[in-house]
Formats: structure tokens, sequence, C-alpha cells
């Protein structure tokens, strides 16, 4: 379900596509929301930054761009960089997972709506 710049979702500019080379991870704030970004070659993921199991970026982690995974930098759980799902504990549940679009230069980003804590 991605969206390119233009449709109806809301793409924000997220950086330029030399701004992060090939197997590098970084974060931004969009909207007041932490995202942790990365590029694989030519493919692009984000996920938020904070691990579900404690309050640590993931932006600081590690990403094995073989398996797309990202391993959290405190405790070392993977997380798929596609999905967001936790693969490993001690994260048990997952981080959300956003949008990414490649416009020429430019690399935008819908980020996924919040999800509400009971
Ligand atoms: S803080 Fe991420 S696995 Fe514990």
């Amino acid at each position: 379900m991605s969206a390119p710049p233009g449709a109806s979702e809301p793409m924000i500019k997220l950086c330029e596509v030399d701004d992060l080379a090939d197997g590098d991870l970084a974060r931004a704030e969009i909207d007041g929301r932490m995202i942790a970004y990365a590029r694989v070659a030519d493919a692009w993921f984000a996920v938020d930054d904070t691990c579900s199991h404690a309050k640590v970026s993931l932006a600081d982690g590690i990403i094995d761009e073989d398996d797309l995974t990202l391993e959290c930098p405190k405790h070392g759980a993977l997380f798929s960089l596609e999905t967001g799902e936790a693969l490993t504990l001690p994260a048990i549940k997952p981080v959300a997972s956003h949008t990414i679009s490649v416009r020429e230069t430019g690399v935008f980003i819908a980020v996924a709506e919040q999800e509400e804590h009971a």
C-alpha cells in the first residue's frame, strides 16, 4: 500500500537519496515522532525508532543487509526492517513500519498512524 508523492497519502520529505550510503541507518524526527530509517542498496526502510522492549533508539543498532533485520543495540532483539515485526526476544511487540517512496533524488515517507496503547 505505498502511495507515491502527490497521491492521497501524505508524504513528507525525509532526505536526499545521497544522504545515506548503502547499509547505513539514521534517525529523523517527523511530526514529533522519532523514525529510524535505513538504506539497503536501492531499497529504503523506516520503522519507529524506539525499541518496543525499552526506550532505546533502534537507529543506534545494526542492520543485516541479507536478512533485512535491525538489531536493537541494548539487548539484541531483531526486528524486520520490512514490517517492524519483533523476530527475537526479548522484544515481543512490533515497532510500526512506515511507507517510503523514492522520487528522483528525494526520499519521502508516509508515517503510519500511531497506535493507541491502553
Ligand atoms: S531495549 Fe531493545 S531489546 Fe531490549
